[in-house]
This record gives structure tokens, sequence and C-alpha cells, in this order.
């Protein structure tokens, strides 16, 4: 899939986005190695910290239908700002373990400006599992 169809993708669901208190809209879209599709946005909660993150939602749509690390190609972000939307470091540690290290993350804004990283740049040293042994 083109990277431009899965930012149409992400931008579509920021419609569903529920984000009444930070009136930012995010959207997200997985994408399969067999070319299947997840979609995520925002839903805040006016209990703040209970809101949950568009990429966190996409991830586990994925999961919830059954999709295993090993099948994921990339994941897009896309939001309304100036630069490609920078995820927040909780998003960062959950996909460090829910996306294989290889997969693409697509960081874009809603003018189809973006570029493609790795969760090993965007969080180096995470902590995992193997850190509790
Ligand atoms: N947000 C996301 O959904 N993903 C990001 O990558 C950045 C931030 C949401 C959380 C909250 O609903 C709103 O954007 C403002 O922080």
């Amino acid at each position: 899939m083109e990277v431009k169809e899965l930012i149409s993708l992400a931008i579509e669901v920021m419609d569903y986005s529920y984000s009444p208190y930070s009136n930012f809209k995010v959207g997200a879209c997985l994408l399969t190695k067999d070319g299947r599709t997840f979609k995520g946005a925002n839903i805040e909660n006016s209990s703040y910290g209970l809101s949950m993150c568009a990429e966190r939602n996409a991830t586990f749509q994925a999961y919830c239908s059954g999709v295993k690390k090993e099948e994921i190609e990339a994941i897009c972000i896309v939001a309304k700002c100036n630069r490609p939307v920078s995820p927040c470091g909780a998003c960062r540690q959950v996909l460090s373990e829910l996306l294989p290290t290889d997969a693409k993350i697509i960081l874009a804004n809603t003018d189809y400006q973006y570029f493609e990283t790795t969760i090993e740049k965007l969080l180096p040293y995470y902590f995992t599992k193997d850190d509790m042994e």
C-alpha cells in the first residue's frame, strides 16, 4: 500500500476522534503484511488520564481482531499540526512491545507531510519484559 493511502485512512478516522477536552483529533491506521488495515482515533475522558491515544486504539483493534505482532508491517499516525505528529512517550512504550522492531512507523500531518521511522529511533533503550528476568 502507498504511504499516501495509509495516511488517507488515518485521516478518515480522525472524524471519529472523541476529543472535547483537547480539541485535538488524532487518527491512526495499522497495516498488516497481507494488506489488512485497522483504524483508531483518540478517545478522551473527563478524567483526563483515562483518555486513549489513536495509535494505541488502532494497535489494540488489530490485536483484538487476531493480528499477531509479526504480521504487522506499519502504523501511520496523523494529526493537524505544523509538523508530522509526535507520539507520546506512553504510546512509544506500548508500540515497542506490540509492534515488530522493523515495523514502519509513519508520522504524518493532514497536509501529507510525513516521515518514516522505527521504534528504536523513537524510544531508544526501551523497557522490555527481558529486563525483569
Ligand atoms: N494524542 C494521540 O492520540 N496520539 C498522539 O500521538 C499524540 C496525542 C492525543 C491524546 C489526547 O487525546 C490529545 O491527542 C491531546 O494530547
